[in-house]
């Protein structure tokens, strides 16, 4: 639970590397000795991958925190933990020489894991964690994910995802957990519990609700940036802008969340960044949010304005109260400083985000705790972590299709097994946000893939099996086939798709396997439904994987006989034309939203 603790004055003893004695002491104590430019530097989030060229600004401008993003890591991308403990360390040690000795604080998208760092536990991507419907294997997923993201320093993830995909066609839709607020709101919130922990402190990770509000109900065309829907413009009444997309924000601040990020996307015309109806009179007036509230990623830039300091006047006035800009920090805290001089941004506004920053910092217990607890690192990635992942995988799982008894496979027996398409590939089955920002194929960090699941669970049985790959059209025959493939990894806009086309290669090398086979099943992975009517027909199973994560024997423990429970998070369509199709809207899906078989 994330409480704003009054905080106490009691002074914080100081490791060897802090100032001694001159540091600020409570939030009171601190805003009341700053400076308002000092004020304005607290206002800042800025890219890892900027400041390294020059780490003593953060101490010289007053810097409030940073995020490693894209380039971000210690190397670039990815990177062990302990490099990644070793850089946040780094920056702290270099921000901590400011006047007040404020800490800084470290954010990252840890979004199905800590997932930029190499070696640790991804989970199923959202999408397959909504499968579950089941909030304490979410609770417990995060709460692995907090001591992961701890092992390395960093204090701050952007996560959980509270969106409501409406539209298939987006290419966030597996940030969501599903199409509806029932599903969605109680998944957040125990995310947000799991992220931040029992108890405010140093064993605390702040969650972050995005992207408020309305980013999952864009119009398809309205894209901004060149996508094709994200970031565009959700039209919509209030009445359904409140019935669809806010009751996950709502679940997520009754349940502490320390804070929430704004979307790209506008709501009818108005980008949301410089909307203060929506951001201070109903996330911080109406909902009760104390938290910090923080831009996206350069998200100010696209205010409607007359410049940059413009735009920041107009987003601190909206209620923003952190600026994630990956360079612009001078002229940030510029545009404050004049704005509160010309009288177009009021004291008390910038006091009221100092105080949320300030209050999560103590809350966080940064001042006395710094540092990266090394204590954690020796369990990330631990077999115990992927255990849980393995359980999550398994019952993320989505039978669409099971005829003729293809599915469980016996455990035992002298048959033999074709598999064919990206059985081997590790990358596919993340997906984006995994190692790096769009994610990308082949051996990115430390998993098992669904080949390996498969040799594994296979060895010593008598049964045997052979990966022919992409070469599903040669010249072999199985009593059984395994096809696997889906949608190459991506993020965001860069995920956009006009058909949810399964695509030619994956169609061809499916027919070819299945038409090799006594009994064909397909394992799809995939960050949403893809159409799949025409392939239905030509297997015998057909298995909704989405984006597993590292542990992929949680599929081959479904295939194998421990059974089938998730149920689709979202309305499968049978034509794109469909789109956007969701529960209750009179449109006929190929599967609706709750469909899942389980014979064993
Ligand atoms: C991105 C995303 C947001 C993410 C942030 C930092 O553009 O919209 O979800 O947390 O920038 O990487």
């Amino acid at each position: 639970m994330f409480l704003l603790l009054a905080v106490s004055s009691c002074a914080a003893p100081r490791s060897d590397d802090e100032p001694d004695g001159r540091g600020c002491t409570s939030t009171a104590d601190c805003l009341g000795r700053m400076t308002l430019r000092e004020k304005a530097g607290q206002m800042n989030q800025v890219s890892t991958a900027t400041i390294k060229d020059k780490p003593q600004d953060l101490a010289t401008y007053g810097v409030g925190s940073v995020l490693s993003a894209v380039g971000g890591s210690p190397t670039g991308t990815g990177g062990t933990a302990a490099q990644w403990a070793d850089m946040v360390d780094g920056y702290q040690r270099q921000a901590l020489k400011n006047r007040l000795g404020i800490p800084l604080l470290h954010g990252v998208d840890a979004v199905h894991g800590h997932n930029m760092v190499q070696g640790t536990t991804l989970f199923p991507q959202h999408i397959g964690m909504g499968a579950t419907r089941d909030p304490d294997l979410v609770r417990r997923a995060e709460d692995i994910t907090r001591q992961e993201v701890l092992g390395t320093g960093i204090r701050w993830a952007f996560a959980p995802c509270v969106c409501v995909p409406r539209d298939d066609r987006w290419g966030r839709t597996y940030e969501g957990y599903g199409e509806d607020p029932s599903i969605v709101s109680p998944l957040g919130a125990a995310a947000v519990r799991g992220l931040q922990g029992p108890r405010p402190g140093k064993d605390e990770v702040m969650a972050t609700a995005k992207h408020f509000v309305g980013d999952g109900g864009t119009t398809f065309g309205t894209g901004d940036n060149g996508y094709l829907i994200d970031r565009g413009d959700s039209r919509m009444s209030e009445a359904d802008l409140r019935k669809v997309h806010l009751p996950a924000f709502r679940a997520a601040v009754d349940a502490g969340v320390g804070s929430v990020m704004v979307t790209y996307s506008s709501w009818n015309g108005k980008k949301v960044h410089g909307d203060r109806y929506l951001i201070t009179d109903v996330l911080k007036k109406e909902l009760g949010f104390h938290g910090i509230v923080i831009s996206d990623f350069a998200g100010v830039r696209e205010i409607k304005g007359s410049g940059y300091a413009d735009q920041v006047v107009r987003a601190v006035d909206a209620g923003i109260d952190m600026i994630m800009d990956p360079s612009r920090y001078k002229a940030t805290i510029d545009a404050i400083v004049q704005g509160v001089r010309d009288g177009r941004i009021p004291s008390s506004r910038v006091d009221d985000a100092v105080r949320r920053i300030l209050d999560a910092k103590f809350s966080l217990d940064l001042f006395k705790h710094p540092y990266a607890d090394r204590g954690y690192a020796k369990n990330i990635g631990s077999p115990a972590h992927r255990a849980v992942a393995r359980e999550a995988v398994r019952r993320s799982q989505v039978l669409l299709k099971n005829e003729g008894g293809a599915l469980p496979l016996p455990r035992t027996g002298t048959y033999k097994i074709a598999v064919g398409g990206d059985a081997d590939d590790l990358g596919l089955q993340l997906g984006g946000w995994s190692v790096s920002w769009q994610g990308h194929k082949g051996r990115t960090t430390t998993g098992t893939t669904l080949w390996q699941a498969l040799r594994k669970t296979t060895a010593g049985t008598g049964i045997s099996v052979r990966n022919v790959g992409a070469a599903t059209s040669g010249d072999y025959s199985a009593d059984v086939g395994i096809w696997v493939g889906g949608e190459r990894p991506y993020a965001e806009g860069h995920g956009d798709s006009a058909d949810l086309a399964l695509g030619g290669d994956n169609a061809r090398q499916l027919s070819a396997l299945c038409a090799r086979v006594k009994v064909c099943v397909a394992v799809l992975y995939s960050g949403r439904p893809l159409i799949i009517t025409d392939q239905l027909p030509e297997v015998d199973a057909f298995v909704a994987s989405w984006l597993p994560g590292t542990e992929a024997e949680g599929i081959t423990d479904a295939l194998f006989g421990k059974g089938f429970s998730g149920r689709l998070p979202v309305s499968w369509p049978k034509a794109v034309a469909d789109e956007p199709i969701n529960a209750g809207d009179g449109k006929k899906a190929l599967f609706p939203q709750g469909y899942g078989i389980s014979p064993y």
